[in-house]
């Protein structure tokens, strides 16, 4: 495999290219030097074969760590009650580590601390700014409460118009809670017809237009359906060149491409932690505010006590003063149990490495859009961009022409082992992802793509 890339996030011209040779995917597996990853996973089987699993865009494999990490938790429960809260001084004295998947030294009440720094290094942020906490749109909210603020003549949100659904459900209700008309104050970006990418000319239109109304703009980090990876630091100058608030949504692009937030300066940006993150269904999420206003303790929020300043916290005092950064944001008491599998994920982020990821990351992609050519060229329409800086690992194609039952159409796919995902009207995804897939798994699932469509 030879895979070049200086896309890791840090100044440098990208240098892509993936050339494989003629090298059979078996060869290039035996090359990848993250390949031994895969055995750290729990692979689904269908009786006694293993599926091709090409959808950890939509729910990341089990670590095989998470259950040793629950269970280490629920043994700390067992056995020290309401006391698990608190440092054991025995395990202290061990020295577990700081985002380990093994019990935690302290206790429960700072657990959630062990996240800020491998959380961080993910999304390119300072410790401050970063929080595990709550799910993907409860966060959103939470930030749209403190970012979106209203104004006679600034009081509108521009969102993209194949946005996910639960952001769109977010802000037409936030919308409505300030008395606004969606109809109104909701502007959607389409893209050019014909085209999956955004539209980087219409949004400039669009922000040289209406920028001074605009309050808030959000957008996606990878958006969900084409795979399209968004350049942060240049959509967020453009928003702020107009006094727009910006947010991101990066539930496709954490753990799945380089991100910079610090640098790239956006207000705020939330996460799920079920799908590249590897936290299994309904895991803890997470949100960055940036320091520019996470040191705001006049910003307005909702507020619960775990935001209080963590040394008063339990002085039930009446009056509210948040922690500084992200951490004042919390509201509840955070659920360990669910955040258990999150640590034994995280551990194997930090021991494969984000660059080497990466690499592999653009390798995957670039097999499997070359194979789709090969294989398939002509019958396939690709809607992520072609250029590795421009994607993460999942790539979105259609059928041509577009299969008249695509409920069949999936099933059969699944039949033969593979699973992906088809998502409404006609878009298939598939997602090698670098920690535990192989050149093979996309080598099987574009060869049994094409069996379905010979069929
Ligand atoms: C892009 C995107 N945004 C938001 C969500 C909603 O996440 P949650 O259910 O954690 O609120 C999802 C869930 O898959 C998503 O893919």
């Amino acid at each position: 495999m030879r895979a070049r890339d200086s896309d890791d996030g840090a100044a440098g011209a990208p240098t892509h290219a993936f050339d494989h040779g003629a090298a059979p995917a078996s060869a290039l597996d035996a090359a990848d030097e993250l390949a031994p990853f895969r055995a750290r996973f729990a692979l689904p089987k269908d009786g006694r074969r293993t599926l091709t699993y090409l959808c950890g865009h939509s729910l990341g494999l089990m670590p095989r760590a998470a259950p040793r990490a629950v269970d280490a938790e629920l043994a700390r429960w067992a056995a020290r009650g309401v006391e698990g809260h608190f440092a054991d001084a025995k395990a202290r004295g061990r020295g577990a580590r700081a985002h380990s998947a093994e019990p935690a030294a302290a206790g429960w009440l700072d657990y959630h601390e062990r996240f800020s720094a491998p959380l961080a290094a993910l999304v390119g942020a300072r410790r401050d700014e970063v929080v595990v906490m709550n799910t993907l749109t409860v966060n959103l909210h939470l930030m749209l409460v403190s970012f979106f603020r209203p104004t006679k003549r600034r009081y509108k949100i521009l969102i993209e118009r194949d946005a996910f659904a639960s952001d769109r459900y977010a802000v037409q209700s936030q919308l409505r809670f300030h008395g606004l008309d969606p109809r109104d104050a909701l502007l959607e970006l389409a893209p050019r017809r014909g085209s999956w990418e955004l539209d980087r000319e219409r949004l400039d239109a669009l922000l040289a237009a209406e920028g001074e109304r605009i309050a808030l703009v959000l957008l996606p980090g990878v958006q969900y359906l084409s795979g399209e990876r968004l350049d942060i630091g240049s959509l967020t100058a453009a928003a702020r060149r107009y006094g727009c608030k910006i947010g991101f949504d990066l539930a496709h692009a954490i753990g799945n491409v380089p991100l910079a937030l610090h640098r790239d300066a956006p207000d705020f940006a939330v996460w799920c932690s079920y799908k590249y993150l590897n936290a299994g269904p309904g895991a803890v999420g997470g949100c960055f505010v940036h320091r520019r206003a996470a040191g705001d303790a006049r910003l307005p929020r909702f507020a619960g006590w775990w935001g209080h300043d963590v040394r008063r916290r339990f002085l039930m005092e009446p009056e509210f003063a948040p922690l500084r950064g992200a951490e004042g944001w919390q509201l509840s008491n955070p659920p360990i149990l669910s955040l258990a599998p999150l640590a034994a994920s995280l551990e194997l982020f930090a021991e494969a490495g984000l660059a080497r990821l990466r690499r592999k990351s653009v390798a995957l992609t670039g097999y499997l859009l070359w194979l789709l050519e090969r294989e398939l060229g002509g019958r396939v329409r690709i809607l992520t961009p072609s250029s590795p800086e421009r994607r993460g690992c999942q790539v979105a194609l259609q059928l041509d022409p577009a299969p008249l039952r695509t409920a069949r159409f999936a099933a059969r796919l699944r039949a033969a082992g593979v699973v992906a995902d088809w998502r409404p009207p006609s878009v298939l995804r598939f997602a090698p992802v670098p920690l535990y897939n192989r050149f093979r798994d996309v080598h099987a699932a574009v060869r049994a793509l094409k069996r379905v469509l010979d069929a």
